[in-house]
């Protein structure tokens, strides 16, 4: 420990080696056990917790002082490190006690509304309401400064190779990331408004324009789009750029990345090149543009092996351009009822898929609702397609091959996580290489930039741009670890003639695309380098390296699923003043509902107003 900080050490560091040591030591109580002749105290900080012990020996003040602690009162404990009697090897201070000779209550606690302890069920809404408490429970501790040890390699390895750490606005303009943009009303100019950003794509580019040639930055984004486990309104990402680099240049930089924070923070040696697998290879095999690589339980064109059959709902599927794809689980005929297995038919509706056909395979016969279609050269052509073994189920969609590829995606997930065969403890990174250059985006009926309308086109795709441009690949790449998207990036147009070809291919007309990009026109016309870059989402980066569930977990103060902060209760109606400052009105229509908003949170500050406050007005 450092002069300046007046404790000995950490309690969770308080072990064998300060036997017969005076120590200082600060914390909460975490739990006190009185035995009458003897006080028990856990007393618990960031590193984990000590026993601290008070004896009749110690005197009767100390006693009365022990006895009278609360959970999660704030103490300061002076005291000998002696030997404990019954060891606890389940604890890192299990070999000691501290002999308190003082103990300080520097600050009283009421009744937490929850036990500060890593398995307790407790709501998000409470939870995120008392976050300050619930940050201190060990796991989200961990987890914090894991986050930390992350963002530390990661600046020590961009300045180790030399790249420059720029900071970009946050009152920006909307660059087209595909989501909705979080706007910020201007007073100077009422009327307009201030775009946060999704990402600094467009910044980052012009900053190789300004030769600064490796750029990187911990930016923070946000995204006005709906939540789920591994989205955040707000979230940061490890943004980086450089020039004169092709995607091997900046793949090598990523990959150093990741092998200095898999062995800073975990101790692992991460195995480098990471293998490539293309955008195809992906979604035919996997289903998924993230594919899940820990495991196989790969997907099956069984189009050949149907395409004359008499179950119509397959030779249909196909006649009308479709696809008959399937998994087979091992293990699943035994495992799977048929009730289970109509739930997920079910399920996969919402992507759209009208049924899901199935059969088990045991005893070399196959059994299930859709057997009795079988022909004999089927059931061979699947034992042989699928090497079955027996004891299998193999589940099989017919559809449009997205419906097909969508459906067989969430069930190979599923299967996989049920019958067990995910590997633990294994962090399987893979690159996801030439991706189409357009998707089509059903929600806005038209067709989108797959990764951002900055991406260069390959060689092929350059001259697609004029004559079938939606046919065109990328030259981008999607970094991806079990199964899910860790980082993207791609190598930058920097010729004018191919940005506004691209621009043209989304839809744009000149006069917009000037109107919106005129600036990025000029810049790539002022000798604007050839220059590549990547993001990594280190909210998502760090939950994986946690193994938490939920990139909340990661966050010292995340929003709720709702988008909501509900300790400081954000977002929340403003002055009648500011919004006039702002030239803003709100409408009508939410008058009713701001009004609410108002009267729940009078209540609820009236609540803590009235609870312990000692404050006569
Ligand atoms: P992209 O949009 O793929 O690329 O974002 C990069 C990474 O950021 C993370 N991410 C998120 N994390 C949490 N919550 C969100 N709402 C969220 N959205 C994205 C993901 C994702 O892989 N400018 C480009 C990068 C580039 O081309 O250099 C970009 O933003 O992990
Ligand atoms: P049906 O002939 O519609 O009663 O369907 C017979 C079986 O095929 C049922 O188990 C359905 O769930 C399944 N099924 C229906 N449509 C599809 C489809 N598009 N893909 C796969 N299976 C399907």
């Amino acid at each position: 420990m450092m002069e300046m900080d007046k404790r000995t050490d950490y309690s969770g560091n308080i072990t064998a080696k300060y036997l017969d040591q005076e120590v200082t030591l600060y914390g909460w109580v975490q739990r006190v056990r009185n035995l009458g002749n003897l006080v028990f105290i856990d007393l618990r900080d960031r590193e984990g917790v000590v026993q601290v012990v008070v004896n009749k020996d110690s005197g009767k003040e100390l006693m009365e002082i022990a006895d009278s602690l609360g959970s999660e009162d704030v103490i300061e404990v002076k005291g000998k490190v002696v030997k404990r009697s019954s060891v606890n090897p389940d604890m890192k201070t299990g070999e000691v006690e501290v002999d308190a000779n003082s103990i300080e209550v520097l600050n009283k606690s009421q009744v937490p509304p929850f036990e500060i302890k890593d398995d307790v069920e407790i709501g998000e809404q409470t939870r995120l309401k008392y976050r300050y408490l619930d940050l201190r429970r060990p796991t989200l501790q961990n987890a914090i400064i894991l986050r930390s040890k992350i963002l530390r390699a990661i600046h020590e390895y961009f300045d180790e190779n030399g790249f420059i750490n720029i900071e970009t606005p946050i009152l920006g303009k909307s660059s087209p990331e595909g989501a909705r943009d979080y706007l910020v009303p201007s007073r100077i100019y009422p009327g307009s408004f201030y775009a946060l950003p999704q990402s600094p794509q467009l910044f980052k580019q012009l900053l190789m324009a300004a030769g600064f040639d490796k750029y990187y930055q911990i930016a923070r984004c946000f995204r006005d789009e709906d939540l789920r486990g591994d989205r955040q309104p707000e979230f940061t990402q490890i943004d980086m750029e450089a020039s004169f680099v092709d995607e091997k240049g900046i793949q090598d930089y990523t990959e150093g990345l990741l092998k200095k924070v898999m062995k800073d923070v975990m101790g692992i040696d991460l195995k480098t090149p990471i293998r490539r697998i293309t955008w195809d290879e992906a979604m035919n095999k996997y289903g998924s543009d993230k594919p899940d690589t820990r495991y196989e339980m790969f997907l099956h064109d069984l189009s050949p092996i149907f395409k004359d059959s008499d179950f119509k709902v397959f030779s249909g599927a196909i006649a009308d351009g479709g696809f008959v794809k399937g998994i087979a689980v091992k293990g699943g005929a035994e495992k799977y009822s048929r009730k289970h297995i109509e739930q997920k038919q079910d399920y996969i509706k919402r992507y759209h898929a009208k049924g899901l056909a199935w059969v088990k395979f045991e005893n070399g016969e196959f059994s299930g609702p859709v057997a009795k279609f079988l022909t004999d050269e089927n059931k061979q052509a699947l034992i042989k397609e699928f090497d079955l073994e027996g004891g299998e189920l193999v589940i099989m969609v017919a559809d449009k091959w997205k419906v097909v590829t969508d459906s067989l995606d969430h069930l190979r997930r599923e299967f996989a996580k049920e019958t067990g065969i995910i590997p633990k403890d294994v962090y399987d990174f893979v690159w996801v290489v030439d991706w189409p250059l357009f998707e089509y985006d059903e929600g806005w009926g038209r067709w989108i930039a797959a990764h951002h309308p900055f991406t260069m086109p390959d060689d092929k795709g350059i001259e697609l741009l004029d004559t079938d441009p939606h046919k065109a690949h990328a030259r981008s790449y999607d970094i991806v670890m079990n199964g899910d998207e860790l980082g993207g990036g791609s190598i930058r147009i920097h010729k004018r003639s191919i940005q506004e070809k691209m621009f043209k291919a989304l839809g744009f007309t000149k006069k917009r695309a000037y109107e919106q990009f005129g600036y990025l026109m000029d810049a790539l016309d002022m000798g604007f380098p050839p220059e590549a870059g990547l993001a990594i989402g280190l909210d998502r980066f760090a939950m994986m390296l946690a193994q938490k569930d939920n990139i909340r977990d990661v966050l010292a103060f995340p929003k709720n699923a709702s988008a909501s902060e509900p300790m400081m209760h954000a977002p929340a109606p403003v002055a009648d003043q500011q919004l006039a400052d702002l030239g803003i009105e709100v409408e009508d229509q939410y008058a009713d509902s701001v009004k609410e908003t108002e009267a729940r949170l009078e209540k609820e500050a009236k609540e803590d107003a009235d609870k312990n406050s000692t404050w006569d007005e």
